[in-house]
């Protein structure tokens, strides 16, 4: 599918985004080992989610969907009779992985071309040391079966600040003796600690440290999924850069693993209002209020300790800096070219397409901003974000720009078009 830019209307109101697309992942998860039910309200209905849902069902759980209500009976999960399909989804996978490497069965996981050609040894090496059987393709690329086996802990120092690695270790350590300590010093979103806290595992969080050791997850859980800061991004940005615009979005999650996008904008000069803030279960929640500032926004370096909690965002903030006056410096994001396609080659290659100013590093870009782009076609290698963000570079210029493979925004964002009223 491809989409065409060049329509736009100033955003006004108040809208929910998308729900958590990494909560909603680790809610079905939970919900899979719970011996008792578990309630997810807002669970992100998004094809990636959608196919853990499936998995879930293939290991066992019982689903029942019910509007915003999904209740999961599980705790006896059994070996699948087939394939573990998972899409597009990183985070399905490697969560997967982690957890299935502990229990008694065979599995074998798989996903789609962008999955396949992802690297997965970042989580087969440490659950190897923990004494998992995991057989993949030459470098640790999917598909990927395993047999389950007892497991030992092991200490994991997550030098990539990836929370995926780190989670499909934690999930791991639910069947495991002894304490398995992982040193987060990058602090890489914590969702799949904050729940399993919730659930009542053995889980202690000390300063950077995450010590975790067997535990039976049985406990009656409700679980509210915040709208994703991630879906978010898209529309703050549309309203900073969109004259007139006036929006409110409810419901946001967060969580200080996962607002570098706000640090990041208000070093441009942005001022974002974060009001009514509260709590769903363990995570801080609040309402966005944004308008029109494109004006008085500047680039800038971006600090590079803020890359983790922005690894998501770095797309639209780049395509933010392409539209505001200055230069901006995104340093230390080598991980965004092993995201669901090499986000620093595509971003340069399309902004340089349009006639920004680009270079691309290793490890990130330089980006000077300007206020006209060329028409051309945008190649986004069945990337959602890319497809999203260039989608909003294209309306906030009122410029052509052919957008190809958009049905990817579907794996995270499946009303976007109609949130941004370009449907
Ligand atoms: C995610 C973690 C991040 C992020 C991805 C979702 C998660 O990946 O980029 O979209 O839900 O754990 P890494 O943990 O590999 O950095």
């Amino acid at each position: 599918m491809e989409y065409i830019t060049g329509k736009s209307n100033p955003i006004c109101g108040t809208i929910r985004v998308a729900s958590d697309k990494s909560v909603s992942h680790r809610a079905l998860i939970i919900g899979l080992i719970n011996h008792q039910k578990t309630i997810i309200k807002n669970l992100l209905l998004s094809d990636d989610v959608l196919h853990t849902l499936k998995n879930c069902r293939k290991l066992g759980a019982k689903i029942d969907i019910d509007k915003d209500k999904v209740t999961l009976s599980g705790g006896s999960i059994k070996e699948p009779d087939d394939l573990l399909y998972f899409g597009n989804s990183g985070t399905g996978a490697r969560l997967s992985i982690g957890l299935l490497a502990g229990m008694p069965f065979f599995s074998v996981i798989t996903g789609d071309n962008s999955l396949r050609r992802r690297p997965m040894n970042r989580i087969i090496e440490p659950l190897k040391r923990m004494g998992a059987a995991i057989y993949s393709r030459e470098n640790g690329l999917l598909p990927a079966a395993l047999k389950g086996n007892r497991l030992k802990c092991i200490n994991y120092d997550n030098n990539i600040g990836s929370a995926q690695v780190k989670s499909a270790i934690l999930l791991a350590s639910l069947e495991c003796k002894g304490d398995t300590i992982i040193n987060d010093y990058r602090h890489s979103r914590d969702h799949t600690e904050k729940l399993l806290m919730q659930a009542g595992a053995n889980i202690i969080l000390e300063n950077n440290l995450i010590t975790m050791s067997a535990s039976r997850i049985d406990r009656l859980m409700e679980i509210k999924v915040p709208a994703d800061i991630s879906s978010a991004a898209f529309l703050i940005a549309y309203a900073l850069l969109l004259p007139n615009s006036d929006l409110t979005l409810k419901d946001v999650g967060i969580n200080k693993t996962r607002t570098g996008i706000i640090k990041i904008l208000e070093l441009f000069g942005a001022k974002i209002d974060v009001i009514n803030k509260r709590k769903f279960g363990l995570e801080p929640v609040a309402d966005l209020h944004i308008y029109y500032q494109r004006p008085m926004m500047r680039g800038c370096n971006i600090p590079s300790e803020l890359i983790v909690s922005a690894i998501d965002e770095i797309p639209i903030i780049a395509i933010v800096a392409a539209s505001i006056q200055g230069v901006t410096r995104i340093r230390g994001a080598k991980e965004l070219r092993y995201k669901e396609s090499d986000r620093l080659q595509l971003l340069f290659k399309n902004l340089s397409a349009i006639g920004i100013k680009c270079t691309e590093y290793e490890d990130g870009l330089k980006i000077s901003g300007s206020d006209h782009i060329e028409s051309a076609a945008i190649k986004t290698d069945y990337d959602h974000r890319i497809a999203m963000s260039f989608i909003i570079l294209g309306s906030v210029f009122k410029k052509k720009l052919k957008i190809i493979d958009t049905e990817s925004i579907s794996t995270s964002y499946p009303a976007f078009f109609r949130d941004l009223s370009l449907g």
